[in-house]
């Protein structure tokens, strides 16, 4: 499998690339070097890649090297239980034909971004990449994760038949500035974040909060799994899927407690048992992305969760 130690030679191709961790992608491709003709970030609106012909048409307007596919319907656990249906077939049918249409145009490197979600619900932790379908994921995310694993066996079946260089990344759940905070479909640090800020402008003295706090999850800061892709990108080459996160556990009450603090509420927090955990656990095994890459990242959770608060604040009249 060819090598791409130097990136700025290559033509590539962000799907996704306007969202929340696209931005960071394509910038962390310009620090590399690349030069911003050589990136092109289809936008839903002119390439709809659910239809194969607007992936035909979007590879022969810009016949690129490298495809990095971001682009995917995401939501939080709410999000998730309302629209099963467009999570399994956006996410299923977007990489189908990326997949199919690189390999017809002769695209040299597919870098697809999976999820942690793609889990079993009862994974052994920390989660280890092979141990990936030892079951079946938690049910609120099961459509979305099952639909983005698919993935993982159409890229080893083409390297298998085609020799075609797919490589598969496993994120775990992501924060940052830029995150969306939309209540309707956003994951759980910019909803927390939101619901303390708007109580503190609010005066309001309680706020509830869905499920028992008894799960956990780990968090990658969004700069860390864009250095992270990029890094892949350039290095790695097997058709082994590899788990980006940052290796930290934190249970939903205790991240509950530190936004509170950090937003400065003081009033009281009640659960709303009857709403779903999701996951049990997360938390993944990240020595693989060391070994192959030399990825590990580098934010302190706290120091994220602080500039991801000050981003909203500076941000949120603008936002919506
Ligand atoms: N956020 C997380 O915590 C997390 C964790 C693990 C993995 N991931 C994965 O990381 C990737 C990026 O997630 P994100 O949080 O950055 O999501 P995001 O902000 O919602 O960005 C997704 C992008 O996908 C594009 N897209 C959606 N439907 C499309 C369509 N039919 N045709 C063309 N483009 C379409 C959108 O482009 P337009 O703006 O042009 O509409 C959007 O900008 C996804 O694959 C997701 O599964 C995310």
């Amino acid at each position: 499998m060819k090598s791409f130690h130097n990136l700025s030679e290559y033509k590539i191709i962000v799907t996704g690339g306007a969202g929340f961790l696209g931005k960071n992608v394509v910038r962390k491709f310009g620090e590399e070097g690349v030069p911003s003709e050589n990136i092109f970030v289809p936008r839903s609106k002119d390439y709809d890649l659910r239809r194969e012909s607007a992936v035909e048409r979007m590879l022969n307007d810009f016949p690129a090297d490298i495809l990095v596919n971001l682009a995917a319907k995401v939501g939080g656990i709410g999000y998730n239980m309302e629209n099963p249906g467009v999570l399994f077939y956006d996410s299923i049918i977007m990489g189908v034909n990326l997949i199919e249409q690189a390999r017809l145009h002769d695209v040299k490197k597919f870098v697809a971004v999976g999820t942690v979600c793609s889990y079993p619900k009862y994974c052994t932790v920390p989660f280890k990449e092979d141990d990936i379908w030892n079951g079946y994921p938690e049910e609120t995310n099961a459509p979305y994760g099952l639909a983005k694993k698919a993935l993982l066996v159409q890229l080893q079946a083409y390297r298998k038949q085609y020799g075609f260089n797919g490589i598969y990344l496993i994120p775990v759940n992501l924060y940052g500035p830029g995150d969306n905070f939309k209540p309707e479909s956003s994951h759980v640090i910019p909803a927390l974040i939101k619901k303390f800020d708007d109580a503190v402008t609010e005066r309001k003295d309680s706020v509830s909060i869905w499920g028992t706090g008894n799960a956990s999850r780990e968090f990658l800061y969004v700069d860390d799994a864009a250095e992270g892709i990029v890094k892949a990108t350039k290095l790695y080459k097997k058709e082994d899927p590899v788990n980006l996160g940052s290796g930290m556990e934190i249970s939903i009450r205790e991240l509950t407690t530190l936004i509170a603090q950090e937003t400065g509420f003081e009033g009281e927090v009640s659960w709303e048992k009857t709403k779903p955990d999701g996951q049990p656990r997360r938390c993944l095994d990240v020595s693989r992305a060391i070994e192959e890459f030399d990825f590990k990242a580098k934010t302190p959770f706290e120091e994220g969760l602080k500039k991801t608060i000050e981003w909203y604040r500076a941000n949120k009249d603008s936002i919506y």
